[in-house]
């Protein structure tokens, strides 16, 4: 059975839509913690009532991301994982904690990249007047959301949209293709060749 720790700073719902797709499909492998940098985030309570390992590595006690970033590797490594999901995990990661986790852990990203990396990447996508946004899950590597794309999911952007309906009609998509993709990951059907992610879906 494999192991995944979903790391998260907030609401969490590509978390929730990870563990009920791994509940209700019954995936071989099990979520063995979800990890928060910050306390207040309201993810944790419910991976609490779904019986899941909440814990709390509070970000702010740390002086240095290197300090905690060490701090976050012992306690991840604590379960063993054989895969690392970032749910909304908003840290900037070290060099050595991603060269650790290298092809082994993922994140989802609200864009389409390579389009529109950092922050704020809705209203990017307004300023740029864009008339396709999406969403992207992608291998982790040290620079930020350059990583192997596993795949992406793609949403029109009309006239009227707001950062609000855009972030909605983009979250829809998340959690449709963040479940898929790790399910990909926990059936080995991916593999990076030449910086790119194939997927062996037969
Ligand atoms: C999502 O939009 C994700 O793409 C981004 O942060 C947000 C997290 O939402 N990385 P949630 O905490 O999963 O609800």
């Amino acid at each position: 059975m494999k192991k995944i720790v979903i790391l998260i700073s907030g609401r969490g719902s590509n978390m929730q839509a990870i563990v009920q797709a791994a509940k209700t499909e019954q995936w071989a492998a099990q979520i063995a913690a979800v990890i928060s940098n910050r306390a207040d985030a309201s993810g944790l309570e419910y991976a609490a009532t779904m019986g899941i390992p909440a814990v709390v590595v509070p970000s702010k006690n740390f002086t240095s991301r290197d300090a905690f970033d060490a701090e976050l590797k012992m306690v991840i490594d604590q379960f063993s994982p054989d895969l690392v999901v970032l749910a909304g995990f908003m840290r900037i990661l070290t060099t050595p904690f991603v060269e650790h986790y290298m092809g082994r852990m993922i994140n989802i990203h609200p864009s389409l990249l390579p389009s529109f990396v950092g922050l704020a990447t809705h209203q990017q996508a307004l300023d740029a007047g864009v008339k396709i946004h999406g969403v992207t899950v992608h291998f982790v590597t040290p620079e930020l959301d350059h990583g192997p794309i596993i795949d992406q999911a793609a949403i029109p952007v009309f006239h009227d949209d707001t950062v609000d309906s855009l972030s909605h009609r983009a979250l829809e998509q998340e959690h449709i293709i963040y479940p898929r993709a790790v399910k990909w990951f926990i059936d080995d059907k991916l593999s990076i060749v030449d910086q790119r992610v194939r997927v062996e879906l037969h």
